[in-house]
């Protein structure tokens, strides 16, 4: 039987098989008022349908930390309890199904405050329930994109209080997992880059001064996460600038050291933070910055980024490329690919009885 369809045990959590689903924004919750961010029928029936299609692990949507976190007004937040106990609902019905229950917690950085992608994704303004984006440096993600405004050493103290806040909130909720959002050109990545952090005190310059933010973070959130509990944080291995970006020699010396922080999985994207970039997408196009982590560190790495086949995806792990894959569009198109994935390679994941017939 193919490894994709074996447990993983991270700390005191049994992940029941190696197929999960990645972060994927919904833009769908409410923009303001008492249910902003607040998770309601839509998104229940998303992360249901993908449960009872038998993935091991759903790691809900880039959640935000703050209002200004948010990378659209729609997205969902965990800045207060009404956004926490709305979450409830997901992670016990994700549980009952023998799906672990996971939670991105996100801060957008210079790329929040956007228009939903189907509407076009630009730049909102404060009379379209937008609002001022914050940053390490005064640098537009873009021409299209305002200059953030340049956070003061009180403004990091305050975020990095946020993601610690946002990580109890999560665990009241009923997450298994959290993940820290640090790819993609938010805001840690944006601390992480020298193509976006120009800073000269003590979070800009030299690499030990711009991982100072992501590691503050890491501590804050790994001191009130529990310790039988994994905590895994999402990077972008590359921001595939020929020169003055992060790069994935700087993604394995980090690695060795968010494990030292007590990070139990990394999953390893790439890009998003150079408007610039000229990225070579194709099939399994990330997996090699995930085996290199693997290789090198003691890290245990996720792979993600157009992995399509089952047959793909179980010579990844059969390699010992990744620990695990994830799944995102495809698993919008269908939400029962583990089930069909495990029929194609003689394996099993957990069915419903309800669905028993089918088998
Ligand atoms: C994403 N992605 C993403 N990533 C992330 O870290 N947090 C997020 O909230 C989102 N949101 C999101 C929304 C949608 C609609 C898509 C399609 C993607 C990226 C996602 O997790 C994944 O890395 C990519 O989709 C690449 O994997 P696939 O789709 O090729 O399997």
């Amino acid at each position: 039987m193919s490894a994709l369809f074996e447990p993983c045990t991270l700390r005191e959590v049994t992940i029941p098989n190696r197929i999960w689903m990645p972060p994927m924004c919904q833009y769908s919750a409410a923009p303001e008022g008492p249910l902003a961010g607040v998770p309601h029928d839509w998104h229940f029936a998303h992360y249901a349908a993908r449960a009872t299609g038998g993935a091991g692990l759903v790691v809900v949507e880039a959640t935000a930390v703050s209002p200004e976190g948010r990378i659209s007004p729609y997205d969902l937040g965990i800045w207060n309890d009404i956004q926490a106990e709305a979450f409830r609902r997901i992670t016990g019905f994700l549980s009952a199904q023998g799906t672990v229950p996971a939670i991105q917690l996100a801060h957008a950085g210079r790329k929040a405050s956007t228009e939903r992608p189907w509407k076009g994704g630009g730049p909102l303004g404060p009379l379209e329930h937008g609002w001022q984006p914050l940053a390490p440096s005064p640098v537009a993600f873009d021409d299209a994109h305002p200059v953030p405004d340049e956070l003061t050493v009180d403004g990091i103290r305050r975020i990095v209080e946020r993601f610690a806040a946002a990580a109890r909130r999560a665990l009241d909720a009923g997450f298994e997992i959290a993940e820290i959002h640090g790819a993609h050109g938010y805001l840690i990545h944006e601390f992480l880059s020298p193509h976006s952090n120009h800073r000269t005190d003590a979070y800009g310059g030299p690499y030990e001064n711009r991982t100072r933010f992501a590691l503050e973070v890491v501590d804050a959130v790994r001191a009130v996460w529990p310790d039988d509990k994994p905590l895994f944080f999402r990077i972008s291995a590359t921001d595939w600038l020929a020169e003055g970006g992060w790069t994935p020699d700087d993604t394995v010396r980090f690695a060795r050291e968010l494990h030292a922080q007590g990070i139990d999985l990394l999953y390893v994207s790439t890009g998003g933070n150079a408007s610039g970039a000229r990225i070579p997408v194709g099939p399994g196009y990330q997996v090699p910055f995930a085996a290199r982590v693997k290789a090198e560190t003691p890290m245990p790495v996720a792979a993600v980024g157009l992995i399509t086949e089952a047959g793909q995806a179980a010579k990844i792990i059969a390699n010992g490329e990744a620990d695990a894959v994830l799944l995102g569009r495809e698993l919008l198109r269908n939400p029962s690919w583990p089930r069909l994935a495990a029929r194609e390679l003689g394996g099993a994941v957990r069915v419903p009885e309800q669905y028993h017939r089918s088998v």
